[in-house]
This record gives structure tokens, sequence and C-alpha cells, in this order.
């Protein structure tokens, strides 16, 4: 099974990924780290200040691409895949499963605080309405939602294996 969890920067996905991929027995996999491979940048900042977020995109429906065979993995993905439908598409091929992780923006603000490693969260009106316009295309182009808002990461892993196992 190819399970891919998509949802705001700072839903949890990375967190949840992991413990997912560890009871299941699965390779975990992050979509971030696969772009650098195929980037000359060593973070994702350094790839959107020199050559822009297009270029980026770019790199990200590449790096989703090559995910399309996989099998036996929890893939975390950047928040932003729903910007290019093709991406969603190459998960959802060989039976993939789309789990969106959905988190209010008042949590992911809390979490996000002070953390400086995301160029689209670097001032909170503009990632507050990237927030609002993405919501209705984590719920579009995913099979099923949690709502972690309150829920710790083993509750949010034990919810997505009812899920999945169902
Ligand atoms: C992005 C989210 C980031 C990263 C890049 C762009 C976005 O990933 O891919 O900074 O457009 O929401 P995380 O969701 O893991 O923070």
């Amino acid at each position: 099974m190819k399970i891919s969890l998509i949802g705001f920067m700072g839903s949890g996905k990375t967190s949840v990924g992991e413990i997912l991929a560890k009871k299941l027995g699965y390779d975990m996999l992050e979509m971030d780290l696969e772009i650098l491979k195929i980037s000359d940048s060593d973070d994702i900042n350094g790839i959107f200040a020199s050559k822009g977020e297009l270029h980026f995109r770019e790199l990200e429906i590449k790096a989703a691409k090559k995910l399309v065979n996989k099998n036996n993995i929890v893939i975390s993905t950047g928040g932003g895949v729903v910007m290019n439908k093709i991406i969603l598409d190459y998960l959802h091929e060989n039976n993939g499963s789309i789990i969106f992780l959905n988190t209010s923006f008042n949590e992911i603000q809390k979490r996000l605080e002070g953390d400086d490693s995301r160029p689209l969260f670097k001032d909170k009106l503009t990632a507050k309405a990237l927030y609002n316009f993405r919501q209705a295309l984590y719920e579009e182009y995913s099979d099923y939602t949690i709502n972690t808002d309150g829920k710790n990461v083993v509750e949010i892993v034990d919810e997505i294996l009812v899920l999945i196992n169902s």
C-alpha cells in the first residue's frame, strides 16, 4: 500500500508519517528531502530564494513522479502539493491512498511560531490567506480527512490505521 499524507505546513505530516510507517513496517519518505536530492540547494528556503517558487513546484512534480511505483511506503508531502493536481494523480496511482491532516490555522500558527524554515510562512496574514485558499483543495484531493486538533500523534496514527483497515 502507498499512503500519502497531505495538509498545510505544520499539520503534522512528518511526525504522523514516521510513527505510521513504523507501525505498518513501511518505509517513510519525505517529499521535501526528495526535492533537495534533485536540486542543487541544501535547503528549501535556498531553492525559493535562488530559483523561485515555480522552479520549486517543477521539482516537486518530478519528485512525485518518481514515487508512482513505490509500495509499502508512507509519504509525507509538502503543504503545496495541491497546487499541481498532477502530483495527486501520481500519488493516487497504484492504489495510493491520500489522507488529509486537517489542522486549524490557530493550532498551526502556535506550532510554527519562531520556525523560519518555511518560505511561505513568513508572515501570518499571507499564510492565513494561503491556508484558506488551500483548504478546499486538500478536501477535494484526499480520500480521507482526519481532524487533528486536540489529538496527539499516536491518536492520529491509530485513526488512520482504523481507516485503512476498514
Ligand atoms: C510548502 C510546504 C513545505 C515545503 C515548501 C512549500 C507549501 O513543506 O514543501 O516550503 O507550499 O506549503 P511542509 O508542508 O512540510 O512544511
